[in-house]
């Protein structure tokens, strides 16, 4: 047993130190190679190792290198090591991490990285925290407490009686929400459509002038980092708007969130300490495993009424933190002890010189854009920049061919109505020497790549 242990960690480490090296694409071979896993269920099963040999030999190369410090698509991170780490830990503890009663050390590392967090990121200290698998979710589980209380305040029990015939909620948004935002929006029954959208400025940032007056009944949704821009909504101003209503500010940041644990950044965010709730994303600029997202909620019963279960052969003690009684699942896995082990191994100053460093990596790329004649198309305030190399043609051509040749890997968006290359850094490795050698095969590609389009 102990063998399959320390030999998986072996190929573990390895398939880590050679991608930071290999190609970041999957390659046709390996794409081809993989239909090797797709094999009859056998009747008698197979060894341990053979299943674990197979899967290095055909999955591993099958993999898009994400943890790359070259990756910078999709505005995700890589993994620090202490949290890979942590997680095998974790995987091996093996708990059910619902309750304290059953899962103490779990529970309790959910209970002290909550409080690091709260303080780390400048939300106030009361606030209730959910370990969920992602921001999709941490957006789902928020506003199931900003519906319930919002309704509760004006006499409605959504607990008990649901959605239909409640009072009518007045649903913000913005023009330039996340889609999974509306997602969420359709899962707690209150519609993808049933929305008032504000439009935003050129950063795609929302137009506080443009609000409606705030009613009461109403929920307020705002993003911290948009994802194209990396520009954040006036928060504040907006809290402002809606202060004496019954009305909820949520904040999505899924990414953006942690710039407020850098004093060079945090004025970005100025002012969403006054919000009700916040949904960010550990596996993204926290740079731990998937699936890790975090939702804070500044009222805790809300959110424990909104997600909290009772059960005759669950232990129930009102004293304790049971982390289910705050995220939709009941049983899953310790996602916190990732968590924790990244941010004490970080501190604070390791939060913020991540975050920073990111940021200067940013400016950086734009800087060598704007210098070779590219147009950038944000205002780079944070770990996003997206760039038009002239036309859409040559900006998906770029795209593609870049992607191929695998030193780095840059997403493709639509940003001002213009099909855009689009570069996010979030990887805890990422240095201005992956910056310099990813401009230069952009910028090369582009070169060549305009001669052939001006040639046909
Ligand atoms: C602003 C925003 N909200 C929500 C999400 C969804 O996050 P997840 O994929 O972790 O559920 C993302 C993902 O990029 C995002 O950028």
């Amino acid at each position: 047993m102990n063998k399959l242990y320390t030999q998986t960690a072996q190929l573990a480490a390895e398939y880590l130190e050679q991608s930071n090296h290999a190609a970041i694409q999957v390659s046709d071979v390996a794409r081809q190679a993989l239909q090797q896993l797709d094999v009859p269920l056998s009747m008698a099963g197979e060894s341990a190792a053979d299943v674990i040999k197979s899967l290095h030999q055909f999955g591993s190369p099958a993999t898009m290198k994400m943890g790359s410090p070259r990756f910078f698509g999709f505005v995700i991170g890589g993994a620090y090591p202490v949290s890979v780490a942590s997680n095998w830990l974790a995987t091996a503890w093996d708990q059910n991490s619902g309750l304290e009663k059953t899962t103490p050390a779990t529970a309790l590392l959910e209970k002290v990285s909550a409080r690091w967090m709260l303080d780390l990121l400048g939300l106030p200290e009361e606030s209730a925290t959910a370990f969920v698998t992602g921001a999709t979710v941490a957006n789902f589980t928020a506003l199931a407490a900003a519906r319930n209380l919002v309704l509760k305040r004006s006499g409605w029990d959504v607990e008990a009686d649901g959605l239909q015939g409640s009072p009518e909620l007045n649903i913000i948004i913005s023009e330039e929400s996340h889609p999974t935002v509306y997602k969420s929006l359709a899962m707690l029954g209150l519609g993808r459509n049933r929305v008032i959208k504000i439009p935003t400025d050129e950063q795609g940032r929302m137009r506080p002038e443009a609000f409606p007056e705030v009613m009461d009944n109403s929920v307020i949704i705002t993003q911290a980092g948009n994802i194209n821009s990396g520009s954040f909504d006036p928060i504040g101003q907006i809290c402002d708007l809606a202060a004496g209503k019954n009305a909820w500010v949520h904040v999505d940041g899924a990414f953006g969130l942690w710039a407020m644990a850098s004093a060079q950044h945090c004025h970005l965010g100025e002012g969403m300490e006054k919000a009700d709730s916040w949904a960010t994303d550990a596996h993204k600029w926290l740079n731990v495993p998937y699936d890790s997202g975090l939702a804070f909620v500044r009222h805790p019963e809300a959110l424990k009424s909104a997600m909290a279960i009772t059960a005759a052969y669950l232990p129930t003690e009102q004293a304790v933190r049971n982390p289910s009684d705050y995220t939709p699942e009941l049983s899953r896995r310790g996602r916190g002890v990732d968590v924790y082990a990244v941010l004490r191994h970080l501190g604070y100053k390791g939060v913020e010189a991540l975050v920073d460093r990111c940021c200067d990596c940013a400016v950086y790329f734009a800087k060598l854009f704007s210098q070779a004649g590219y147009h950038v198309m944000n205002e780079v305030v944070l770990n996003q920049v997206v760039v038009d190399l002239g036309s859409e043609a040559l900006n998906l051509a770029v795209l593609d061919a870049v992607q191929k040749e695998g030193t780095c890997w840059v997403g493709q968006t639509i940003w001002q109505d213009r099909l855009a290359m689009r570069i996010s850094v979030c990887n805890w490795q990422t240095t201005t020497e992956d910056v310099a050698e990813s401009f230069a095969v952009i910028h090369r590609i582009a070169q060549q790549m305009t001669d052939t389009l001006s040639e046909t």
